[in-house]
Formats: structure tokens, C-alpha cells, sequence
């Protein structure tokens, strides 16, 4: 069964992409990582989520994340399709901001699991689904999102979950449902109230529950 878990090296992949060939890692450096894949070129889903990837392109910069999306189309392709995307954006005298991975024989989608059995071409030959990879500095994967060619993805939850991920790299602490950058996070359960309180020195206050188990412990990070 192909296909990456949580805590994987990602593959050091070489590609030719609209940059030139790359080697994965290199293309990473000691960055945080996204890549995202998409069914086809000239689709139009594929056309409104790489438009507003380039459009939020910013505020992945400002996190430390660098961007590359994949599709199985070839390198030319990719740069015409680019420009479709920036006209759409009303940006045509602008590039996109990452780089497109050609992946026309489907090597790379086959290797990361990220072919979408439901949807096909003309030929029958399966399209890639709609695959988020967030890569650590370390080059180990922390977090897998598959949607399929039918559903579009959200950039804004993946910046929330980025700014999750790496608040959670640094610190011992979860965080809740819908959080957002800037609020009150959950002290991890393995960590003792002794343990909590010397860590965080904004303190911790802790929820009453009908259980009277002490599980529900927010600090301000
Ligand atoms: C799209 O990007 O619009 C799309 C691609 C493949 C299947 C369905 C939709």
C-alpha cells in the first residue's frame, strides 16, 4: 500500500518543475514544507484553489513554509496554465509564486498514494486527489490531508493548522477546536500540574467537569 504516515521521512524526490529539476529536500532546505497536489491543469477547481494559494502565498512566507503544488501535466503545460491562474487572480503580470511539479507519467503520485480511484481521464488512467503534505524542518511529515478531485480545499484552515503545527513543535500543548493564532491553548495530558505549572508561566487554569477529572487545562502560550 503506497502512501506516507505521520512522523515519515518525506522521499527525497527528484522532479522537473517550473523552476528546473529538483531534488525535494534541497527545494526544502531547512524550511518548512507544503505540497499539494491537483487532478489536471485547465480544471476549474484546480484553477480557483492554485489561484488562491498564490493569493495567500504571503502568509505562508511570513510562516517559513515553502510552497509546491504537483499535477500530472507536463512543464509546459504548468507555465500556461500559471498564466490562466494570475489572470484569474486579475494579477496577470505577476508568476506564481511556487513552483508546479510535472508529474505526467504519475511516478510521484503513485509513490505518495495520492491517486483518486473515482475520477479519471479520457483514457481511464486515474487523476491525483486532492493531497496536502505539511514536511517539517526535519523532513519528516506532520500532517496528511486527502480531499477528492470533487472537493476543493480551504487555505486558510491549512495556514491555522500550520500555525498549530509549529506552535505544537515548540511547546507542550494542543490545540483546541477552531483555534486561531493567539488563544488559549490546551496543556498536553502527559505533562503533571507540577510539570505545567513550571512550563508555562502564564499559568494554567483548569475546567470543573462533572467527572472531577482535571483534564481540561488551557495556558496562554
Ligand atoms: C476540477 O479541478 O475542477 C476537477 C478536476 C478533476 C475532477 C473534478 C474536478
Amino acid at each position: 500500500m503506497p502512501g506516507l504516515l505521520l512522523g515519515d521521512e518525506f522521499p527525497n524526490f527528484e522532479a522537473d518543475t517550473t523552476i528546473g529539476r529538483i531534488h525535494f529536500h534541497d527545494f526544502l532546505g531547512s524550511s518548512w514544507g507544503i505540497l499539494f497536489s491537483h487532478p489536471r491543469d485547465f480544471t476549474p477547481v484546480c484553477t480557483t484553489e492554485l489561484a488562491c494559494a498564490a493569493r495567500v502565498s504571503d502568509q505562508f512566507k511570513k510562516r517559513g513554509v515553502k510552497m509546491i503544488a504537483l499535477s500530472i501535466d507536463s512543464v509546459e503545460d504548468h507555465h500556461n496554465w500559471s498564466k490562466d491562474v494570475m489572470a484569474f487572480n486579475s494579477d496577470a503580470d505577476t508568476t506564481l509564486p511556487f513552483p508546479i511539479i510535472a508529474d505526467h507519467n504519475r511516478e510521484l503520485s503513485i509513490q505518495l498514494g495520492m491517486l483518486d480511484p473515482d475520477e479519471r481521464d479520457k483514457d481511464g488512467l486515474p487523476l491525483t486527489a486532492r493531497c496536502v503534505f505539511v514536511i517539517g524542518p526535519d523532513k519528516k511529515l506532520k500532517l496528511s490531508i486527502l480531499y477528492p478531485a470533487t472537493t476543493g480545499r480551504n487555505f486558510d484552515e491549512i495556514l491555522r493548522v500550520i500555525d498549530s503545527l509549529q506552535l505544537t513543535a515548540q511547546k507542550k500543548v494542543a490545540t483546541p477546536v477552531d483555534w486561531k493564532a493567539g488563544e488559549k491553548v490546551m496543556v498536553i495530558p502527559s505533562l503533571s500540574d507540577a510539570e505545567a505549572a513550571a512550563l508555562f508561566p502564564n499559568g494554567v487554569t483548569t475546567k470543573e467537569l462533572p467527572s472531577g477529572k482535571k483534564y481540561l487545562r488551557y495556558t496562554q502560550p
